[in-house]
């Protein structure tokens, strides 16, 4: 076993539900395993202005339902320069913190790699949070079911407008560079259209499925838009449907940042607690620079430059292809 006297936890980039049951978890395996607590505030921002608060058991009574972080989150600019880190590092060794769990997506495992490179005597162990799904090692981040599930409920609502109405909806969802949300939002609610960052659709091919749709006396459609999907502007793309489909009536959506918030599904409760407990045991038993994930409904660890670079979600062709048939 490896000796950590003091663990720091942090939560960066943008929020996600399920975040608060994971900070739960490390707090109290670390108090478990004797090891003191400190939380770090607004992610690596409160590490370069040294906003760290001592954490006891009781510090995280009552956040299992909570959306969002208690820990607060930011996305800090100044970490990615060498001073910003080495004001965090002076930080961290004038409080005698010798070990640090970073709960957040790409942005926040790219700081921590590169951290841990400059000052490895600060173990590290990050765990996926993040409603991207986009990290390699982890079937699945934290916040990425709620979020979707969130997402669900909002378009289910709209098909029901929709439908009364005859009209087609484009409805953007959250991933600049993932399709995961889009995607499993399309099968659950029936899409007839998904576009993705990670694969181009012609507008001719979407101007045919949806006058096919027409064709075949549907009274109404729904094309999911992942934000990072690389034609445009969804109001753009909405006009130019509009002035090859002229008999349909057009709205737009955009979801936006409700999708982040709300209470933790039962699934990323679960995960969270499982992944915070499975990262301060990780360190303990000597792993550091690494992510911890579930895979498969085990957990594993996975080096933080192998969660960055391999990427976690791979579009399921076979998937696009159901979609089309599911939704004729
Ligand atoms: O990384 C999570 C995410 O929600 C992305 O899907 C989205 O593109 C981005 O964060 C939005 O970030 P912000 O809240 O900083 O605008």
């Amino acid at each position: 076993m490896q000796k950590i006297s003091k663990l720091g936890v942090l939560t960066s980039g943008g929020d996600a539900p399920g975040m608060n049951p994971c900070i739960r978890a490390v707090v109290r395996t670390a108090i478990y395993n004797g090891i003191s607590v400190v939380g770090i505030r607004q992610g690596y921002k409160g590490l370069i202005e040294n906003d760290i608060y001592s954490m006891e058991t009781r510090s995280v009574s009552n956040i299992l339902n909570l959306g969002g972080t208690i820990l607060k989150t930011a996305r800090c600019n100044e970490f990615r320069t060498p001073e910003g880190r080495k004001t965090g590092y002076d930080n961290l060794k004038q409080q005698g913190i010798d070990a640090l769990v970073v709960i957040g997506g790409d942005g926040t495992f790219t700081g921590a790699l590169k951290f841990s490179q400059e000052y490895p005597d600060i173990k590290v162990m990050g765990i996926p949070g993040t409603i991207d799904n986009d990290l390699y090692g982890s079937t699945y981040t934290l916040g990425f079911d709620t979020a979707t599930n969130t997402v669900i409920e909002a378009i289910d609502k709209i098909r029901d407008t929709a439908d009364s109405h005859d009209r087609l909806f484009f409805i953007e969802v959250m991933g600049r560079d993932s399709g995961a949300i889009a995607l499993r939002a399309g099968i659950a609610c029936g899409a007839e259209g998904i576009l993705l960052p990670e694969k181009s659709t012609a507008l001719d091919e979407l101007i045919d499925l949806l006058k096919n749709g027409q064709a075949n006396k549907k009274s109404s459609s729904i094309v999911i838009v992942a934000e990072g999907e690389k034609s445009g502007n969804i109001y753009d793309l909405a006009k130019k449907v509009k002035q090859q489909i002229t008999n349909y009536d057009i709205k737009v959506t955009v979801l936006g940042h409700l999708q982040r918030g709300g209470a933790p599904s039962s699934f990323d409760r679960v995960l969270g607690s499982r992944l915070g407990y499975a990262a301060v045991n990780a360190l303990l038993a000597g792993h550091t620079q690494e992510m911890v994930g579930l895979e498969a409904n085990v957990i594993k660890t996975t080096p933080l430059v192998e969660a960055l670079t391999g990427h976690q979600f791979k579009l399921e062709d076979d998937l696009l292809q159901m979609v089309d048939i599911l939704s004729i």
